[in-house]
């Protein structure tokens, strides 16, 4: 991957810039936040999503939140509450408004805002950071495996999109890929499409295309047959939020990636900062709470015509019901690893545990 890039960035008055992820690849458009109220709305509308990234844009929330309210806490209280409920899965997105909002309590009310601001830019330094540690040891398990396997190429199937859009800088999942590739590994990136909002088809495909690394975009029932057939060396996910015990929710499907995985031998990782361990939750399944948007989502999806038209089609019967569940969880069991900043460990509570003492 060339140079460094960033779904979010500051003006110098103050405002926020986000790229809009909910026309990519059609269209790279830049939207302008001055305030708290349209924060909470970028990450509800998902004109920005993936975990880390919402986290960030939350966390710029705050920050605006302190402009709009001259520093006065109550009031930052009130609309830091709207940001914090924007979105239920990713928990990258509570724990970056608490953050704020400790920074906000011990900071005085003359110093507030600026303070917010610094604390927003080391936030999204400090994932810039557990990105590229990620993507080292990342790295370092894909070259083992082609070592142990005496592969000169190595497929990896990603599901949705954890890369530059969805975290600084590198991304969780697509961090060792990028990896990879800097040092001079042929790799290539089986993407699942990932329906209903396909962030794979959209977003993954058009980062990799970018960066100019070989990909296939696959629909998201193929990664079984593919698997069966030795088509796949690697499975690398992201994650919305991860239990103590290490049971990941994240996109909707990725549970049945696992399974396959899990079937076939095929080793299956888990890609996150620590900002994404929910160590209040004991079992993900029962209590990680889950997504569920709208019915449009399933029912109707938008690309362009042979006109270069941007378009949004309905694909079902008319009248025809549709559920959409965001997420879903895949138990620890079926994990073969945690790549985190810190290093690779296993999905288990001591293992986890003791890489992050401090933070339980
Ligand atoms: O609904 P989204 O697009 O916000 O869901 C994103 C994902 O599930 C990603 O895989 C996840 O956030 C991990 S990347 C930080």
């Amino acid at each position: 991957m060339k140079g460094v890039y960033r779904a979010l960035k500051l003006e110098s008055d103050g405002a926020l810039l986000v790229l809009d992820q909910r026309i990519l690849p059609f269209e790279e458009e830049w939207v302008r936040i001055e305030d708290a109220q349209a924060c909470s709305e970028a990450i509800s509308d998902m004109t920005v999503r993936g975990a880390g990234v919402i986290g960030n844009v939350a966390a710029f929330g705050v920050y605006l939140a302190s402009r709009e309210c001259n520093g006065e806490l109550g009031c930052i209280k009130r609309l830091a509450k709207k940001i914090r409920e924007s979105r239920p899965t990713a928990v990258n997105l509570m724990w970056a408004v608490d953050r704020m909002m400790d920074v906000a309590a011990a900071s005085k009310k003359e110093e507030r805002t600026e303070r917010l601001k610094e604390e927003a830019i080391a936030i999204c330094d400090e994932d810039g950071l557990a990105s590229r540690n990620i993507g080292g040891f990342g790295a370092d398990i894909i070259e083992g495996l082609m070592k142990n396997r005496g592969l000169t190429r190595i497929n990896v199937l990603t599901h949705c999109n954890a890369g530059w859009l969805a975290i600084v800088d590198d991304g969780s999942a697509l961090a060792p890929v990028y990896e990879a590739a800097r040092r001079g590994i042929d790799i290539h990136v089986w993407v699942d499409e990932t329906r209903p909002r396909n962030q794979g088809a959209n977003l993954t495909a058009w980062e990799l295309q970018k960066s100019l690394i070989p990909h296939t975009i696959i629909a998201d029932n193929t990664g079984g047959h593919l698997m069966q057939h030795g088509m796949v060396d690697l499975c690398i996910t992201g994650a919305d939020r991860v239990s103590r015990n290490g049971d990941a929710a994240n996109k909707i499907g990725t549970y049945l990636k696992a399974l396959a995985a899990n079937d076939n031998r095929v080793p299956f990782y888990i890609a996150l900062p620590s900002s994404t361990f929910d160590f209040s939750v004991n079992d993900g399944i029962k209590e990680i709470p889950i997504e569920v948007r709208s019915e449009e989502e399933v029912t109707h999806i938008r690309g362009v015509d042979e006109e270069g038209l941007y378009k949004r089609v309905r694909i079902v019967p008319e009248g025809s019901a549709a559920l959409n569940y965001g997420f879903d969880v895949t138990p620890a069991r079926l994990i073969t690893g945690l790549i985190t900043e810190r290093g690779v460990c296993t999905p288990q509570r001591e293992s986890i545990e003791s890489m992050f003492k401090e933070k339980l």
